[in-house]
Formats: C-alpha cells, structure tokens, sequence
C-alpha cells in the first residue's frame, strides 16, 4: 500500500506491471537482478537474491493507497510524465484499474497543495482510525501488506513531548497537537495493524520514540527517511572515496534543478528544510570531522534545490567539491548528473517493500524496530539510540548482504581472506 501516488509510487507500479509483462527490465532493483556470494570466494557460489531468498515474487504483487486527488494511476502517471506513452499504453487497462482511496491531508503539513479527495474525522485519532480500517479492508485481498510513504515532504517538524512515547502519541492525536502530522497517522496505523511501514520522504514519520516503541510492541518493522537517489547517493560514494585516501575537504557546494510536483512542493521553505536537513548530515557522519580536525573540520556544505518546470522530473544536479592533497595542495571535482529522479527511486521503493516483507516474516529482525540493515536505500538512516547512522554506500551494502546471509543461515563474510594463503 502505497500512501501519495505521485510520480515515485506510479513509475513503481507501472514499472513492475511492464516488467511482469514482460515489456521492459527491472534495472536498478537488487532483488531482481542482484547477485549474492555465499561462502568462499573459490566456491562459486554466487546465486541471485531472489533465488536465493523467500521474496514476494512480482507476480503475486497487489496494489492499493491513498491520494489527495482522485482519478486513476493511468492519469496519474500522465501527470507524473516520467514514462513514455508507448509504455503507459501497453499497461493502460491495469493502470486504469487503480484508484487512491481518500486521504488523511492538512494543507498545514504540506503549503504548497490543496487536496480535493480527502478524509474528514472529528479529529486526528479519528482519521487514523479510517486509515486503519482501509488496511484492514485491504488485508482481506492480500496475505501480507507493507505500507509505504511515496507522499510529498511535509513541513520540517522537531520531536516534541508528543513524539516520546505510545501513550503520548495517542492521547496527541486524540488533542489534534500539532507536532502529529499525516504521515504520522499512516504510520500509526500500519504499525498499529501489524504491517511494517517505510519512509521514503524525509519528513518525521517513523524515527521517535513512540512509533520505535509501537513498532516493536506490534513486531512491525520500520524503515526510513529519504530515498537515497540522485545527489546524495552520489555523495554517499565520492565522500567515503576521499576519507579512505585521506584528502580532505573543504567545501562541497550543490547545486540542483527540477521541475515535478516534489520541486514545487520543495519550492516552499518549510518543507524544504525538511529536505536539506536530511541531505545535510551525510557529509559530517562520513567524514568525522572530529575524529579527522586537519581534514575536515571547516567544510562549506551547502544545498540548493530549485523548481524549474521545463525539466519535469528529469532532474539535474551540480556538485563543485573543493578537496585537498598532500601538503595542503587544493583540488576540485565537478560532477554534473542528469538523472530522473524516480527512474532513480522506483527501485529502491520495490526492494525496501520486498525486504521489509521479508524482515516482517524474520522472528531474528522483526522485534528490533528499526531495520537499519536497510540504510542502502536512504539519504537519512535512522539508527538506534546512541548509535550514529551508515551513511558510507559500500559498508552500507556489506550490512544489507550479511543480514541476508544471516536471515538464511549461511556464514557472514568478513573479508579477511587469509585462509586463502594457507601456510
Ligand atoms: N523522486 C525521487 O527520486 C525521490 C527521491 C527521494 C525522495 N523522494 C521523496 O518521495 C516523495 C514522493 O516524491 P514524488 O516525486 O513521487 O512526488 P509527487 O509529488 O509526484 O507525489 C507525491 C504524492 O503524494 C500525495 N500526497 C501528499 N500528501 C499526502 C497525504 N497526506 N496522503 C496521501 N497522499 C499525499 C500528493 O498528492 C502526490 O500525488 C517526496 O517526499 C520526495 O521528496 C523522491
């Protein structure tokens, strides 16, 4: 179930339509097309993850969400204009055949839209409650759920009394407090059902204390924030680059245009603080200026993302980074990448759902609460109390595959490898 059937949530589901039909590849998913190395590197044995994992297969995927506007997914993904309409006809019937149910929306989360196709309830517990009851209708459809943020980035909102524990939290929503917006209520539900809930946005939805408590009360896992796609998953790869080869860095300026309905919502500062704040913290996490003061300690970071329609989705992302060598010698990289944003994130959203699905069956993962196994697929890793978050790409993806070994039992690579020398 997919909360905001937007440009991320339709390129997903057409998307995997067109490839159960055959059409086109799921490019970019590592359950579809990821290999995994079980044992030694003599053994070959390197089968793909979906053979070698109990995943949902494609085929057995059902969809359903929720939208503040009405009108099918084959309207809704012309809008999005992602796709081709070579492609979106081929699957036009089974696009059309998908309707967002009504949502719970408070233009106060999100300024720059004016829902049309929404709930009303006497107050937020009210709607929460709806919310529940759509899931609860949907589980009759299908054997097991997962819920998914694929909704615009609200406003920046900071933990408050509210956020601290269940108990809180509920009696909030029954105040209508302030510090509780949609996304909270889905997350609520979900969790409140059983069913493990991602966050693909970068607003507060999962990472306090009372969703962590209610996701483990319920053994429903979470997951969250951000898609890590164009430019930050760019950064997650060339900063770690530069810190294992000790260059330093002295400024990091980022430069971004798009022109879909996230840029226009993004456009409006409030939420795109909610935005920056999650590109932000990458950089000081993978660097550790603390621990590296010659390196480190003075970097210019700075974001800039602007609302640009000509682009559409197709977005286009300037880095100029200033590092520095040996002697202190400066240096620059430039990195211009023009990508498509949810080209980029559809992938990331099937493999989160296919995962969290599987962690949800795992009795070793699904007490834990958040499943930070899954920080690959973020821009803002939530991690546990005092833990700080991996933001580093490859350490990262060596957590991903050794949970996996670890979910079936097979032995972890550490990548020593001395046993290989014999004698
Ligand atoms: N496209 C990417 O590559 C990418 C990458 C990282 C993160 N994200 C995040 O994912 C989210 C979705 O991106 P998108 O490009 O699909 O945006 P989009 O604007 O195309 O789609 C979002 C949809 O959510 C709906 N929505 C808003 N509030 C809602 C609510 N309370 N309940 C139900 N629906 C609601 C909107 O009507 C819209 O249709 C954004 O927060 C974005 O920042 C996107």
């Amino acid at each position: 179930m997919t909360v905001g059937m937007g440009a991320v949530c339709t390129t997903l589901i057409a998307g995997v339509e067109a490839v159960r039909k055959g059409i086109a590849k799921p490019i970019g998913s590592l359950t579809q097309m990821g290999t995994i190395r079980l044992g030694k590197r003599t053994e070959g044995r390197s089968p793909l993850m979906r053979d070698f994992l109990p995943l949902a297969k494609l085929d057995d995927i059902v969809f359903a969400g929720w939208d503040i506007f009405g009108g099918n997914l084959y309207d809704a993904a012309k809008t999005a204009q992602v796709l081709d309409k070579d492609l979106l006809e081929q699957i036009r019937p089974f696009l059309e055949s998908i309707e967002p149910m009504p949502a719970a929306f408070d233009q106060n989360y999100v300024k720059r839209l004016t829902g049309t196709h929404i709930k009303s309830g006497k107050n937020k517990r009210d709607l929460a409650e709806q919310i529940r009851k759509d899931i609860q209708a949907f589980k009759k459809k299908a054997d097991r759920v997962v819920v998914i943020w694929t909704g615009s980035t609200e406003i920046f909102l900071k933990q408050t009394a509210v956020h601290q524990s269940l108990a809180a939290f509920e009696k909030g929503m029954d105040d209508d407090d302030p510090g509780i917006a949609p996304s909270q209520l889905y997350a609520w539900a979900a969790l409140t059902e059983g069913i493990a809930f991602i966050n693909g946005a970068p607003n507060l939805t999962v990472d306090f204390p009372a969703m962590n408590e209610l996701s483990r009360k319920m053994n429903a896992p979470i997951a969250g924030r951000d898609f890590k796609t164009g430019q930050t998953f760019m950064k997650s790869v060339l900063a770690p680059a530069f810190k294992t080869r000790m260059l330093g860095v002295s400024g990091w300026f980022s430069d971004n245009i798009l022109g879909n309905r996230d840029g226009e919502v993004l456009d409006e500062p409030q939420s795109f603080k909610t935005k920056e704040e999650s590109k932000l913290g990458l950089l000081e996490m993978i660097l550790q200026p603390d621990l590296h003061p010659d390196l480190y300690k003075d970097i210019y970071h700075k974001i800039r993302i602007n609302y640009y329609p000509p682009r559409a989705d197709n977005k286009e992302s300037w880095d100029n980074i200033d590092i520095f060598g040996w002697l202190g010698y400066p240096m620059q990289l430039k990195v211009n990448f023009l990508c498509r944003d949810s080209i980029l994130a559809a992938p990331l959203a099937l493999d989160l759902c296919l995962f969290m699905d599987l962690a949800a069956r795992t009795p070793s993962l699904r007490g834990l609460g958040i499943q930070e196994w899954l920080s690959f697929y973020f821009k803002a890793p939530d991690s546990a109390p005092g833990v700080y978050p991996e933001h580093d790409l490859f350490i990262q993806s060596m957590k991903l595959k050794n949970t996996l070994r670890h979910i079936m039992g097979e032995d972890l690579i550490t990548h020593l490898g001395l046993d290989y020398y014999g004698e």
